[in-house]
């Protein structure tokens, strides 16, 4: 995990580096550091905390310079306080490094230095990257580096300065690094959004890259010294887009954001004259005989979806894998598998870990991601991007709708092309699809806001929740319970509604709210007897009921009331309300919605 900036140019670097750290936050907040080339000698702030802290501390102790590098981390070796904090000096503190990633014989590594006279003061594995470029350096930082990084395994976004050179190298394995190419000024970050503000020319480095970096050019090369050549993309992302637009929070506005992400999901790829979907893939519908869908978090839950909707419109076979165990469980792969990899960053080391396994086996490959650029996409032979734009919050909102959503088109477009939806149900889908945006903005209206926050606040001090749903919206009840728990630290469990008699009905009692997601469904008579089960036993029902419904709300003591869709398409609408819930209740408890505890946005670490 972990938010890394570097700067080079006429500029003081402090406010390039804090502007810049401000956008990486949701990367990890435990701790956060900048140093700053003062002229011939590296000066290092960093603290425990928030980057606010470090910025309160800038405020009262400036740094000159127009050259420096920033992190802000989250813990993997070591406890998030000063000492660990990035960035790491060597004992004469004319190198400077930060690194996001984990080097995995850093141990053997650190125990050889030390035995050759070097003093760790931190208990990161990062350190160990300082010495070991100290050692290597005779005159020639480039050169040090390399020759580092081949003696390292594991993941790195890396930054490196010296002293003595008016020069930046960084490079990275695993770990997302992107340039941003300035007029005489040059950038890196882990990720877009840092470097909006100031250029929109970015390179992404690939792995194994390493860069050095002066005022007005930049040089790319392999490990092994080899010129390499990367594309510069135009970024035409709003910078407005990646900032919080008007409302309190990433996630709100991002909550808010659907019709839009949706919209471009969505209707660009339905083609009205004929009915059909195109997406823009090169993969032969005909060319597999099973899928394979791996992801993780909310990623996977949409991958719950797609198995449900693949299966019942393109008649294939699909198992849905947590990538963190794919990896491990030797799984039946062959070439004719497909594997889908979902995935907002892109960057999630076990999908991305997973994926390469799928690909060791023969398996064709397929992205559902959002970020561009991102490592996934350039490993897989095909990406449906998802086009839900910057996902800033860490619990995930717009790129789940949307996700299910190109889950949705990827269905129809292998249901069509394959023969096993007729027309006429296909185009009740594309229909249904089409209205999405607009239903989600009408969940999103006024008077339903409110109602959900006023139920959300009347539970929000329960101890714990349960979520229930059946078949296409079983997924939507474990994502609801998944946003709970994640900014609300409020235990939540969810089920498929039909198992909730073998066990879990033991936990019912008065104090107990139970979601139930009863929208329109053709087994909405089950579900409603599962809700008289719990109402039997004291539990208090929250029912998500489609409007206009007149059965299940009767048995339940607050009603939810969502646009009415077809079922296939409806876990988008009913996401979006339980997204609500979760959202206000944490409101309500005064969690920080945007910076949950523990959690980071993008999981780059095993
Ligand atoms: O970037 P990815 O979609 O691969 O991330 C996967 C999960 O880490 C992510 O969905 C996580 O569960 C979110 N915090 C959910 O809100």
């Amino acid at each position: 995990m972990c938010g890394i900036v570097g700067y080079i140019g006429p500029r003081q670097a402090v406010g390039v580096l804090l502007d810049g750290l401000s956008k990486l936050e949701y990367r990890g907040y435990d701790s956060a550091g900048i140093a700053v080339n003062t002229g011939g000698a590296i000066e290092v702030r960093k603290n425990a905390g928030m980057l606010k802290v470090l910025k309160g501390e800038l405020e009262t102790q400036a740094l000159n310079g127009t050259l420096g590098i920033g992190h802000t981390r989250w813990a993997t070796h070591g406890k998030p306080n000063d000492v660990n904090a990035h960035p790491h000096a060597t004992e004469d503190g004319q190198i400077v490094i930060i690194h996001n990633g984990i080097i995995e014989n850093y141990l053997a590594l650190k125990e050889s230095l030390q035995a050759r006279g070097h003093k760790f003061l931190s208990e990161t594995d990062s350190e160990v990257l300082a010495h070991l470029i100290e050692e290597a350096y005779s005159g020639d930082l480039e050169a040090a580096v390399r020759t580092t990084l081949r003696q390292v395994r594991g993941a790195y976004g890396i930054v490196v300065t010296h002293a003595a050179h008016r020069e930046i190298v960084a490079a990275r394995t695993v770990s997302p690094l992107v340039m941003g190419v300035g007029v005489g000024e040059m950038f890196l970050a882990s990720d877009v959004p840092a470097l909006l503000p100031y250029t929109r020319e970015m390179v992404f480095l690939h792995d194994g890259d390493l860069v050095v970096l002066h005022e007005g050019d930049y040089f790319i090369s392999d490990l092994e010294g080899n010129a390499l050549t990367r594309e510069v993309t135009h970024i035409d992302w709003d910078a407005e887009a990646a900032e919080k637009g008007g409302f309190e929070t990433f996630m709100l506005k991002e909550i808010y954001e659907q019709p839009q992400a949706l919209t471009n999901t969505l209707l660009g790829r339905l083609v009205d004259e004929t009915g059909e979907v195109e997406l823009e893939l090169n993969l032969d519908p005909g060319s597999f005989k099973r899928i394979s869908i791996i992801a993780c978090g909310t990623a996977f839950y949409a991958g719950l979806v797609g198995e449900y909707l693949i299966e019942q419109l393109a008649r294939i076979p699909v198992e849905v894998d947590v990538a963190s165990e794919y990896r491990y469980r030797q799984p039946l792969v062959s070439p004719d598998t497909l594997a889908i990899v979902i995935s907002q960053s892109g960057e999630t080391i076990d999908t991305l870990e997973a994926l390469r396994e799928a690909k060791k086996y023969g398996a064709k490959t397929l992205g559902v991601i959002n970020a561009k650029g991102s490592s996934m996409t350039r490993e897989v032979d095909d990406t449906l991007y998802i086009h839900a734009g910057p996902e800033i919050g860490v619990a995930s909102t717009k790129a789940y709708t949307s996700m299910v959503g190109a889950m949705l088109m990827l269905a129809l477009w292998l249901g069509r092309a394959r023969g096993t939806l007729d027309a006429a149900r296909g185009t009740a889908l594309l229909k249904a699809a089409r209205e999405l945006p607009r239903l989600v903005e009408e969940s999103l209206s006024e008077a339903r806001v409110a109602q959900i926050k006023a139920v959300a606040e009347k539970y929000a001090h329960s101890r714990d929740y349960l979520f229930l749903g059946r078949g296409v919206n079983s997924p939507t009840a474990f994502e609801g319970a998944l946003k709970l728990k994640e900014i609300s630290y409020i235990h939540a469990e969810a089920y498929a509604a039909g198992e909730m008699k073998h066990g879990p009905i033991a936990l019912i009692d008065e104090t107990l709210p139970v979601v139930v997601v009863a929208t329109d469904s053709e087994l909405l008579e089950k579900t409603i007897s599962n809700i008289q089960e719990v109402r039997a036993r004291g539990g208090k029902v929250i029912a998500i009921v489609s409007d206009g419904d007149t059965d299940a709300s009767r048995h339940a003591d607050d009603v939810i009331r969502v646009p009415r869709t077809l079922e296939l398409v409806s876990p988008i609408v009913n996401a979006v309300a339980l997204q609500l819930l979760a959202y206000f209740t944490a409101e309500a408890l005064g969690r920080d919605v945007d910076k949950p505890r523990n959690l980071a946005k993008s999981v780059t670490v095993e």
